[in-house]
């Protein structure tokens, strides 16, 4: 598959992770959440809107 072509997962520093390309994100209860070309998911724990970045990490 061609690099430019693949979905892409960044870690941004002390922040969420940003991920690029086609993908959809399911919940625990296997429902489909979002669909997106470009989202932010956070890995800090702290988000009222879980899996989402609600910017809490800045707190
Ligand atoms: S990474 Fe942004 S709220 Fe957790």
């Amino acid at each position: 598959m061609e690099e430019s072509k693949k979905t892409k997962v960044t870690a941004i520093a002390n922040g969420p992770l940003m991920i690029e390309g086609n993908f959809i994100v399911k919940g625990v209860d296997g429902n489909l959440l979002a669909s997106a070309d470009k989202m932010f998911l956070c890995r800090c724990g702290k988000s009222n809107n879980k899996p989402f970045c609600d910017g809490s990490h800045n707190r």
